[in-house]
């Protein structure tokens, strides 16, 4: 038996897999969704590398106008289902490049607008060469609020492997100074074949200086359907480096906001994976609601027949058990390095404590979490630990390669698959 799947039998109490099935609802009940989130996926790049395995195709502006009018119908169709208005929490623009689509991103957000209230930040990835004033000039002007640039390394040899060009920095610091935004974060790749940490240290350094308030640290993950002529290095030196990158950070100022971030006090943090339940828009996106978790078809044209014919593009949905449900929260939570008691209260009517007891005090015993009082109000939290950050780091890469990798595998050959057992 794997390891993910061990993990998962011991904390869901059953050997039930997680069941992904074709035939989905055909209405979204999401009337009752408190701290809903936004997320649309923008599948166009200018050209593909070969390391990335997000739903993407090169750029083309035919294609991308027909997208527009699929992706409009769709919010339609989704808003329609919700019952009167709905305030959400943030919206998210992922990639793929937005970017390309900066034009029309105002179109989008006014859409969304129609049926939802949107009370937080608006982010939007960014690929380097898209951070020039004219294009931030539009982004703002669409409601855009905080930026992520995939700079991956601005180390020439990195770069290389991993097929990419050196990064515009002093463009891309005269761009942030001009047009400014709320928060600016900017994503690094680490444990790259050949990497040091003192070269690391100064990509880091470097982000800050053009104008980051956070920097994403991602170890670099070798999908098996993508195009690597690399390994990746082992988990030892990949340990290493992330302890280097945590103190490293510590030393600038910096507070960890979430296993992956790291950024200046007071800032609003970018993090488009840390919401407790969401709506996606585009192919490849995925909405998660307190029963169910569903993901879209990551084939541009059925995406497109299927909103053109009404019907949601919904390749797969996971009903979830009760377990299974609390599970992926605390998951996601745990990410945030930070798990409330109070959030798994609101959410699943039970403490924490009398569902997960013997988990967090294994936790707290293997030096992997403390118990925490509050900061600003009555009550304690669990604050992950360095060690918890790091075997999280590990966990986290398992469940990619295991869950993420599989799925997205699938659903890159077939548009609908029938059903997907994990
Ligand atoms: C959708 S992309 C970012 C936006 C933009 N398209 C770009 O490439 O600059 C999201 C981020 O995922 C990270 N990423 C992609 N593939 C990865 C991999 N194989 N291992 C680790 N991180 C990866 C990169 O840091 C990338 O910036
Ligand atoms: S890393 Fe960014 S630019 Fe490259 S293929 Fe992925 S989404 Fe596109």
């Amino acid at each position: 038996m794997k390891l993910t799947s061990l993990l998962r039998a011991m904390l869901t109490r059953s050997f039930r897999p997680f069941l992904f099935e074709s035939d989905g609802d055909p209405v979204l009940e999401y009337g009752d969704a408190e701290r809903l989130g936004l997320y649309v996926h923008i599948p166009f790049c200018r050209s593909i590398c070969g390391f990335c395995p997000y739903c993407k195709t090169v750029y083309e502006k035919e294609r991308s106008r027909r997208y527009l009018e699929a992706l409009l119908a769709e919010i339609r169709r989704v808003g329609e289902m919700g019952k009167g208005r709905r305030e959400v929490t943030s919206l998210y623009f992922g990639g793929g490049t937005p970017a390309l689509m900066a034009d029309e991103l105002g179109l989008i957000t006014g859409e969304l607008k129609r049926w939802f209230d949107i009370g937080g930040q608006i982010g939007a990835e960014l690929h380097p060469e898209d951070v020039t004033v004219e294009t931030l000039e539009k982004l703002k002007a669409a409601g855009v609020t905080m930026l992520s640039i995939g700079i991956q390394s601005f180390q020439r040899d990195s770069l290389e492997r991993l097929g990419r060009t050196e990064p515009p920095a002093k463009a891309i610091a005269k761009a942030l100074r001009q047009v400014p935004f709320e928060s600016v974060s900017m994503d690094l790749i680490f444990a790259l074949p050949g990497q040091t940490a003192d070269r690391l240290k100064e990509d880091i350094r470097t982000a800050f200086e053009l104008g980051a308030d956070q920097i994403a640290a991602y170890p670099f993950i070798d999908f098996t359907f993508a195009d690597n002529e690399y390994r990746p290095v082992p988990e030892r030196e990949k340990k290493r480096m992330l302890r280097e990158i945590t103190d490293y950070c510590r030393e600038l100022g910096c507070v960890r906001t979430s296993v992956w971030t790291f950024g200046k006090p007071g800032k609003p943090k970018y993090s488009s994976m840390t919401r407790e339940q969401f709506l996606g828009f585009g192919p490849s996106a995925a909405t998660l609601l307190s029963d169910q978790f569903k993901i879209n078809t990551f084939d541009l044209e059925s995406y497109i027949a299927r909103t053109a014919a009404e019907d949601l593009p919904t390749a797969l949905t996971l009903r979830f058990t009760g377990r299974q449900r609390m599970i992926y929260h605390l998951f996601w939570e745990a990410y945030t390095t930070e798990v409330d008691p109070d959030n798994f209260q609101r959410l699943f009517a039970r403490r924490l404590e009398d569902c997960f007891g013997w988990e967090l005090i294994l936790c707290r015993l293997l030096g992997l979490a403390k118990k925490e009082p509050k900061k600003d109000r009555p009550g304690h939290v669990y604050r992950m630990t360095g060690r918890g950050a790091y075997y999280y780091h590990f966990i986290e890469q398992y469940y990619t390669l295991s869950y993420i990798d599989r799925m997205w595998n699938v659903l890159g050959r077939e548009p609908f698959p029938k059903e997907l057992r994990m």
